[in-house]
């Protein structure tokens, strides 16, 4: 599953970390569907933890820049998805580092980042476009 350009949301650096957030995902279940080494699906899980950290962290302050006002909203929904991630690695580490915890998470994983670009994400854009429009 890979980044499209629907899923835009017309401010550039965030588009730019969707989409490397996109591969990290991608390289994930990748190396999951390949049945790649458990050290190598460590080391991903643990890049895609880390991207997504960064780039909530980013995407918070710039919110808080532009004075946006779903911020406490999207606040939210990064922390839940922070400790959906953190649930999946604690899952995969009690399981001995089984594929089979990566695969089954792949769909879950990719289906939030679509709806929350598609729905929050979408809605900074608007806002920018809106205070510019003024
Ligand atoms: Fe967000």
């Amino acid at each position: 599953m890979k980044w499209s350009p629907d899923l835009a949301i017309g401010i550039e650096h965030i588009d730019e970390q969707h989409q490397e957030w996109f591969k990290r995902a991608d390289d994930l279940f990748e190396a999951g569907r390949e049945r790649r080494a458990k050290e190598v699906i460590g080391e991903l899980l643990e890049f895609l933890d880390d991207y997504t950290k960064k780039h909530f962290a980013d995407e918070e302050r710039y919110m808080q820049e532009i004075g946006y006002p779903g911020y406490d909203a999207q606040k939210q929904a990064h922390e839940s998805f922070v400790e959906r991630l953190a649930q999946l690695r604690r899952d995969y580490d009690s399981s001995g580092g089984s594929v089979n915890v990566i695969i089954n998470a792949n769909k879950i994983v990719i289906d939030w980042l679509i709806s929350h670009i598609s729905k929050m994400d979408r809605q900074i854009g608007a806002y920018v476009r809106e205070q510019k429009g003024r």
